[in-house]
Parts: C-alpha cells; sequence; structure tokens
C-alpha cells in the first residue's frame, strides 16, 4: 500500500515538510523577520506561560490556543505510543548513547537559528513558517536548536527526542506539531584515530545486511570538509556516519523489504546545512518510492567552538519520527498520532512495531471556499491553514486549492479552496460542519481582509 502521497515523498526532509535546503527554495523572501501583515492572525491577549516562565507579548507572537494545548501531550513519552516506541527502537540500536529529552519546547531565536548559523534573511525565520512567543524566544522548529546546549554539558554521543514545531499547510501527512530525534558522536581530535578500526568492523557487519547501498556523493567545493580538519580525519568521520545510519536504517527497515525477498536499497544524497559540512540526506526505497529520512552531516566546527569544546570533532543526524512512524505501522494520517481514542493507543506495546488495523473510516464532507485575496496586505497559505485548524482542529483532513484566478481586467487575484472535513473517530453531520465553516469564513474576512466571492 502507498501510504504517502508521490508529492510529499519528493518534497519532505527529515520531518515530513520542506528540509531547510528546499524551504529556501520554496518560501517567498518577502515576509522575513517581520510581521507579514497588517491583521493579527492569532493576537494573544495575555502572556504566555509555559513550565512556569512567563513571555510577554509583542509584535511577533503568532502562537494560537490549538497549538498552546499541544505542548503537554508529549507524545514521545507515552510507553505505548507509536512515536515514543520508534524512539526506543532507535535508542536501543545507539545502546551506548545518552538518551535526552528537553522538557520544554521554548527555545532562544539565537538558539534556533543564529547559533547555527542561519543567514538573517533565511525563509524558515519567517513569521508565516514558525511560531514566536516573542522577539526572543520561539517554539523550536528542529532539534538542532540543542546541539550548543549539549556539547556544552560535555556529552561525546547522545540521541535528543522532541516535539518540533512549524507553520504549515494541512494534508494526510503534514501537522503542525511533529517529532524530530537528533542523533550525534564527536570525539575528542586527539583520539579520532581510533575512528579506521571502527569503520573497519562496521563495515563487516553492513556487509553481512542484504542491503543496497546508492552512493554516488562526493566531496568537492559544492560540499566540501572544513578547512579546521585534516581531510583523513573528515573522511573517518564521514565514514563512520554512513556506516552507523546505514546500519540503523537497516535495523528499522531491513527486515520488512528482506520478507518481500529484495534486500533494501538505501540512497545517499549530497545536500546542504548551514551547521554541517559535508552535509546529506538519505532516502530508503519503500513501496516503490524513494522515502526521505534524514538530514545530516559533520558538525561545523563554530557549533562546536561556541559550546567550548572546539577540541572534539564528529558528526549529527535529525530524523522525523512521524515519517518513519507512518510506514512502519502503517499509519495512513498524522492526525491519528494526536488521537486519544483507546482503539487507537490500545493497538500498539513496547519495543514492537506492528501495523495499524483501521478501526472505521468515516465519510468526509467538503466545503469550498472562494474569496478575493487582500489589496493592501500579502496573502500567505500558512496564515489561511492556522484559521482553519484553529476553528476546526483535527477535523479538517485536508485543505486543497482548486482555483487560482486573476481578473483579466482588474487584475485582482482570487483562490477557491476545498476543505475536506473528516472525524478520525466518529461521522461528523452537515450541520455541524456548516458551524465550523462559517466560523472559518468569519474569522478569514475579519483577520486576513479577503473578501468572499
Ligand atoms: N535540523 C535539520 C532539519 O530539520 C536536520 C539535520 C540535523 C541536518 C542534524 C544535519 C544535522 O532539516
Amino acid at each position: 500500500m502507498v501510504l504517502l502521497s508521490p508529492r510529499t515523498v519528493f518534497v519532505g526532509c527529515s520531518n515530513l515538510r520542506p528540509s531547510y535546503i528546499s524551504r529556501a527554495l520554496s518560501s517567498p523572501l518577502t515576509q522575513l523577520g517581520r510581521p507579514s501583515r497588517t491583521h493579527s492572525i492569532i493576537s494573544p491577549l495575555q502572556p504566555y506561560i509555559i513550565e512556569g516562565k512567563t513571555y510577554p507579548l509583542d509584535s511577533f507572537s503568532n502562537i494560537p490556543p490549538s497549538i498552546l494545548s499541544k505542548l503537554p501531550r508529549s507524545l514521545h513519552t507515552q510507553p505505548n505510543h507509536p512515536i515514543s516506541i520508534l524512539r526506543q527502537i532507535i535508542e536501543s540500536h545507539f545502546s551506548t548513547f545518552n538518551s535526552i529529552i528537553p522538557s520544554s519546547p521554548v527555545v532562544t531565536v539565537h538558539e534556533n537559528f543564529d547559533e547555527l548559523g542561519f543567514p538573517p534573511d533565511h525563509p524558515g525565520r519567517a513569521l508565516t513558517d514558525s511560531y514566536y512567543l516573542n522577539k526572543e524566544h520561539m517554539l523550536r522548529t528542529h532539534t538542532s536548536a540543542h546541539e550548543v546546549g549539549t556539547y556544552r554539558k560535555d556529552l561525546n554521543s547522545w540521541l535528543l527526542t522532541a516535539d518540533v514545531y512549524r507553520r504549515d499547510e494541512i494534508d494526510s501527512s503534514h501537522y503542525p506539531v511533529f517529532h524530530q530525534m537528533e542523533g550525534t558522536h564527536i570525539w575528542s581530535k586527539d583520539q579520532l584515530n581510533v575512528l579506521p578500526e571502527l569503520n573497519r568492523k562496521l563495515s563487516m557487519e553492513l556487509k553481512k545486511c542484504p542491503l543496497i547501498i546508492e552512493d554516488p556523493t562526493k566531496v568537492g567545493p559544492n560540499n566540501p570538509y572544513q578547512i579546521e580538519h585534516d581531510p583523513v580525519h573528515a573522511a573517518e568521520i564521514t565514514q563512520h556516519l554512513k556506516h552507523s545510519l546505514n546500519s540503523l536504517i537497516f535495523r528499522l527497515f531491513g527486515q520488512s523489504a528482506t520478507h518481500e525477498g529484495e534486500p533494501l536499497r538505501v540512497r545517499w544524497i549530497e545536500a546542504f546545512f548551514p551547521f554541517t559540512t559535508p552535509s546529506y540526506e538519505v532516502e530508503v526505497w519503500w513501496n516503490g518510492e524513494w522515502l526521505e529520512l534524514l538530514g545530516c552531516g559533520v558538525v561545523m566546527q563554530r557549533t562546536l567552538d561556541q559550546a567550548g569544546v572546539g577540541h572534539k570533532a564528529g558528526w549529527a543526524f535529525g530524523l522525523g519520527l512521524e515519517r518513519i512512524a507512518m510506514v512502519l505501522f502503517d499509519i495512513p494520517d498524522i492526525r491519528l498520532f494526536w488521537s486519544t481514542d483507546p482503539r487507537f493507543i490500545s493497538q500498539f506495546s513496547p519495543g514492537q512495531i506492528t501495523q495499524f488495523k483501521p478501526y472505521s473510516k468515516y465519510p468526509p464532507c467538503y466545503k469550498d471556499m472562494s474569496f478575493w485575496l487582500p489589496i493592501s496586505s500579502v496573502f500567505h497559505e500558512n496564515d489561511f491553514c492556522e484559521i482553519v485548524r484553529d476553528v476546526a482542529g483535527d477535523l479538517v483532513e485536508t485543505v486543497e486549492l482548486i482555483d487560482d484566478f486573476t481578473h483579466p481586467k482588474t487584475g485582482r487575484q482570487s483562490k477557491c479552496y476545498r476543505l475536506n472535513y473528516r472525524s478520525m473517530d466518529r461521522s461528523l453531520s452537515n450541520e455541524e460542519v456548516n458551524v465550523l465553516q462559517d466560523q472559518v469564513q468569519r474569522r478569514v474576512v475579519q483577520e486576513m481582509g479577503i473578501e468572499m466571492r
């Protein structure tokens, strides 16, 4: 069964949405680091209080109650939850690594972007893409936000799992909250001579696995070693990264793939991240498609310097747990992870990957909404989706753009969106969907300055 649409397979990174690579190409550059609109989409009235700390509001504050309500859920620590089961399987694979679970999702903008080398105009910083408490604090958009802080604790190999937050579109594989795991191994530079032997052993173990590794990547001007590194050392670190991740991927996907009588296929692709070089993305051949799993690379020396451990060097990866859990547990819709229905959660047990059995598929109900875009402010689809989510929560399955029209005479632009409503747990009545649709309509007119057609 194909679980992810071809579109999601090609746009995703380690987290079911464009990574910071493709994001840089796909997001408009017009809305960076400043409020992108005159109308406030979700204007909170009270300062945010998270884990007992108060965050005063300012023009950046853009977190709606629907997102705040997700903070205490902590899916990655619920023992029977697929996200937590997957975390534990990966932790047992890297059994000597320290496991870390940060308690608060709040990080500084400095930690999330600046200290990792994201340029000031990076699209990921836009208010349309990220959730800000205020100018200084935000909900982390990736677990890499904890790199410097964790290296500062002098840990050499660790796995850090956390909920991460990004504003996004609405469909079966995108959700504004998802989970990532950051994994890293660093060594004192004077101990890097252990690597050739470690690599030899890992390579011998991998040779025994029915695994085809396609790796046409090259180190060169587009994906260089760092000038601070002896190229021989950098090559050993890169090799150790590749062996370690190939072996993890075989642990996760190998059994089912070999079931079909075929060896597992893994593909390495050159990539770019501001905080690693050389950098890579890794994909696995799954149900007839390449599925993007993770981003990784050799840790930028700048990151280690900032943590006060400039005498060390090593690698890091970041992977999205939902994407992997969806294929391994056969979970067809990302909203299911948030279901509190006992028919969902009772199906899973710690340590085991079992196939989800759908308990029912309730009928969908769709409603279209056509409107003229505002003249005086920029329309951004993520803002529209935020209002839809705030009103309808998990009752909305997808929001699709079905028509985009520019009036030939006036030049005014209009869009028509189809909102597909469907509950995971029950049948929805047409009346209740009409109420939701009316509320969405009222709010988008009020808060986005659009005009219904
Ligand atoms: N943080 C990156 C992302 O979310 C993934 C990554 C982690 C890449 C660690 C390299 C090293 O897209």
